[in-house]
């Protein structure tokens, strides 16, 4: 895939439309958007990424009013999310809030929370504008590498990955957005940014996980979604026998479903994909997992799925969910 850097704007919009990737100017760094409602393009940013796992991404509103038609704005927190997005919409500052069921699992990593931005920055704001849908969008980097202020780091980074970078020169803060949790009145910061500290403690106590210790991995995050039902991974279904009285679901990737005879002995099955498709693989991954846990089986078993690409994303996913 070529990659072309340009200030087409409109061209920005037919690709995300379409569920392509295009790395876009915002007023922190520059980001990797894709269309938030559609979890296979998202899919695509981990991907493009070679992000080893899945970490939750933040949504970037086109406006204000979208706000209420992705997140819950609890009626208890109203008054102080109206006051801070006021003060601090558009610009760096990102909240995390209850999500709704139109954002996909895998934007969220499967938690119930989604993190909400409004970009001030004009070319982001215009695109977002004119495709009138949130975007995902991470920082527009290489997993561990530092996040990119300008076009050209972009291309350094995502060449031949992505089809397009939009060019607005470099980016005005350099550093990521603020991100803070709001729940019962208070505000917690979960990572600190351009909005500081003294300026949110205006509006309500503040609380920070930033400066707490350092947790080793942040796949260890209790933040991080767990099916509350034991998992065990499998080479293939149709050499997995459940006892007699145990109900075991299938989160199935080779045996696609399997034949009727294993299917059989499964109390329920979830296929990853029909066509051996890593990113409807990883699209589907949190859904299923969370519609499996929801059923009181007594154990779920997963297909491995092989470890290049995004598969490793999917397999790191796996691993950690079926540690305890
Ligand atoms: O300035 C920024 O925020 C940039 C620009 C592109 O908007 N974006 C950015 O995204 O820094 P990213 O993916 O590099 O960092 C997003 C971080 C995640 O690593 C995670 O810590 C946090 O946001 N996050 C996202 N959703 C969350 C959630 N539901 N709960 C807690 N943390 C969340
Ligand atoms: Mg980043």
């Amino acid at each position: 895939m070529k990659t072309v850097i340009s200030t087409d704007r409109a061209a920005a919009v037919e690709l995300l439309r379409k569920g392509d990737l295009v790395g876009l100017p915002t007023e922190t760094v520059y980001g990797l958007a894709a269309s938030a409602l559609n979890a296979v393009a998202v899919a695509k940013i981990f991907e493009a990424k070679d992000r080893p796992r899945f970490d939750p991404l933040i949504v970037h509103l086109p406006n204000r009013e979208w706000l209420e038609r992705i997140a819950e704005v609890p009626a208890s927190d109203r008054q102080l999310i109206g006051n801070l997005t006021d003060k601090f919409w558009p610009g760096p500052f990102t909240m995390v809030l209850p999500k709704l069921k139109v954002v996909p699992e895998i934007v969220t990593a499967g938690l119930g929370t989604v993190a909400v931005r409004l970009s001030i920055h004009p070319v982001f704001a215009e695109i977002a504008s004119e495709l009138d849908e949130p975007l995902a969008a991470p920082s527009a980097n290489r997993f561990g590498r530092v996040s990119p202020t300008t076009a050209q780091h972009v291309l350094d980074e995502l060449n031949g990955r992505i089809p397009l970078i939009v060019d607005a020169g470099r980016t005005e803060h350099g550093i990521e957005s603020t991100i803070v949790a709001v729940q019962d009145g208070r505000i917690t910061v979960l990572r600190r940014g351009p909005i500081t500290h003294e300026q949110l403690s205006q509006f309500a106590k503040v609380a920070s996980l930033a400066g707490a210790p350092k947790i080793s991995s942040p796949g260890q995050l209790p933040s991080h979604y767990a099916p509350k039902t034991p998992l065990g991974l499998i080479d293939n279904a149709e050499d997995f026998f459940p006892h007699k009285d145990q109900r075991v679901g299938l989160l199935a990737w080779k045996s696609n479903g399997g034949s009727p005879g294993t299917t059989k002995r499964f109390a329920a099955v979830r296929n990853l994909t029909d066509r051996a498709d890593l990113r409807e693989a990883a699209a589907n991954l949190f859904r299923h997992l969370r519609e499996l846990d929801a059923l009181d089986l007594d154990l779920i078993v997963a297909e491995r799925v092989p470890s290049q690409g995004l598969g490793a994303a999917i397999m790191d996913r796996l691993e950690r969910a079926s540690h305890r």
